[in-house]
């Protein structure tokens, strides 16, 4: 099938070349100039295991273009992909004006009936928007054209998103008409064979059914990292309550993890997001307003055990980090709890070493260069001359690091462990101090 995709992000360079490789004709439009002619030069703008040979040899077959024409890709595909950002506005709702944009320059272009597809996250209600946008735009060309608009959010992963792309959990079609039911079928029946993956609904349950999603998935890490708060309080190791509710099939041990808050593109602003729908329609979302703040709260929790271990002095200090991407195996830095530590470390006059298999590169392009900022080659070299170790990301490369190397370096043999990655009990046998999430002891006690 003909399809376009508007936004080379994340989600619509992954979900482009995924439609690519089982034999959609696809065009990628992109308002970033320098975006569209890195692609076409092979240089991919994301890190994302699989991505890039996905992508060369794709675009290399010719089943995967990349342009800015949009005129082009309007004329291009029947199904018009909509995947561009949709980022808080200055209240927190989400901002569709790029959303708006796209289905703006779909009317201007389209000399067809189309299936326009909302693959961002967006408010209930969006399609119905996207929808009067393209009939005002029609109206004022003076042409008559079908067009149905459908609600398809994405479920992808970051640092898996290839993957689940290919093998999708579930596909969540909103749509009344069947037509365009009969036509997503059609574009997704490669990823629909084993069993069925189709949920059909209406286009108001389908956008709703992502912010549910992401926020159930914030309310079970704002509710493990409430507990493990507790258990620091209460002398009680969390890792050990985490398995020991995790092993009742009800509760499961998915998305149970304590660690020093969530962070990344999609949980703060849709968690956000949800709330401000909630307050617009008048219902006061009391779980949500929390589960927002007991995360705003838990990426501070690393600063606060660093300033009670240094009593209150970090100025001067060098801190070593090890992780700074939100999560493993990507490289997105929007919302990652190492940015809010390096910041509250800066604003105290310390410096900080850090080090990150993949986020070196974005790190220098939201940070530049800064005599307090050291981007390191290695995570070891990160140790140089450091005061403490953080960690602040689950990066398989940091599970087992020489601790002989980490003690004999520091100038204090003391790890922060935001991912609760090491055994306390090892690190104290090895003359290492520790101070994990929730793991029965307080910095100074
Ligand atoms: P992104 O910021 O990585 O990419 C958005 C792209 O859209 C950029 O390349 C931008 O230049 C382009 N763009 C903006 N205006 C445009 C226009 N008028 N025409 C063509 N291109 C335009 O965003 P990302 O992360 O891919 O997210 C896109 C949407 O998908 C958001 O609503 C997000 O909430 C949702 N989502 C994101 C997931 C993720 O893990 N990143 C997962 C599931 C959904």
């Amino acid at each position: 099938m003909k399809v376009t995709v508007f936004g080379i992000g994340y989600v619509g360079l992954v979900q482009a070349a995924v439609l690519a490789e089982v034999g959609h004709d696809v065009v990628c439009v992109d308002v970033n100039a320098e975006r569209v002619e890195n692609l076409k030069n092979g240089i991919i703008p994301i890190y994302e295991p699989g991505l890039t040979p996905l992508v060369k040899s794709n675009y290399e077959a010719e089943r995967l273009q990349f342009t800015t024409d949009a005129e082009f890709g309007v004329k291009h595909g029947k199904i018009q992909f909509i995947a561009v950002g949709t980022p808080p506005d200055e209240d927190g709702s989400a901002d569709l004006q790029y959303v708006l944009a796209v289905a703006k320059t779909i009317a201007t272009y389209m000399e067809s009936p189309k299936i326009v597809v909302d693959k961002s996250t967006v408010p209930v209600g969006t399609a119905d928007k996207v929808a009067e946008c393209i009939a005002a735009v029609l109206k004022t060309r003076g042409v008559s054209l079908d067009f149905d608009v459908v609600s398809n959010p994405e479920f992808l992963k970051e640092g898996a998103a290839v993957a689940d792309c290919q093998r999708p959990d579930r596909i969540v079609i909103g749509t009344d008409s069947a037509v365009a039911e009969s036509k997503m079928r059609e574009l997704y029946a490669p990823f629909n064979r084993n069993h069925e993956k189709l949920i059909v609904m209406d286009v108001r349950s389908a956008e709703l059914t992502k912010y549910a999603a992401n926020c159930m998935l914030a309310t079970k890490i704002s509710f493990m990292n409430e507990m493990a708060n507790l258990a620091e309080k209460l002398g009680a190791d969390i890792e050990k309550v985490r398995l020991g509710i995790g092993s009742d099939p009800r509760i499961g041990y998915h998305f149970i993890y304590p660690g020093c808050g969530y962070g990344g593109s999609c949980f703060p602003k849709d968690v956000q997001a949800l709330v401000r729908t909630a307050e617009k329609v008048g219902y006061t979302p009391e779980l949500l307003r929390s589960v927002e703040a007991v995360n705003g709260r838990q990426k501070e929790k690393l600063f606060s055990h660093l300033q009670s271990y240094f009593n209150g002095d970090l100025a001067g200090k060098r801190i070593a980090l090890w992780g700074l991407s939100f999560k493993p195996n990507t490289d997105d830095m929007r919302d990652a709890s190492s940015r809010v530590l390096m910041e509250n470390l800066w604003a105290a006059g310390a410096i900080v070493q850090a080090y990150d298999p993949e986020a070196m590169n974005e790190t220098q392009r939201i940070y530049g260069t800064r005599a307090d900022l050291n981007l390191m080659g290695t995570k070891e070299s990160a140790l140089n001359g450091a005061d403490a170790l953080v960690v602040c990301t689950e990066w398989n490369a940091f599970k087992a690091p020489d601790f002989d190397l980490i003690k004999e370096t520091l100038n204090h043999a003391v790890i922060f462990d935001g991912r609760n990655l090491y055994d306390p009990a090892i690190l104290e046998a090895q003359g290492i101090a520790y101070y994990g999430i929730g793991r029965g002891r307080s910095v100074g006690a």
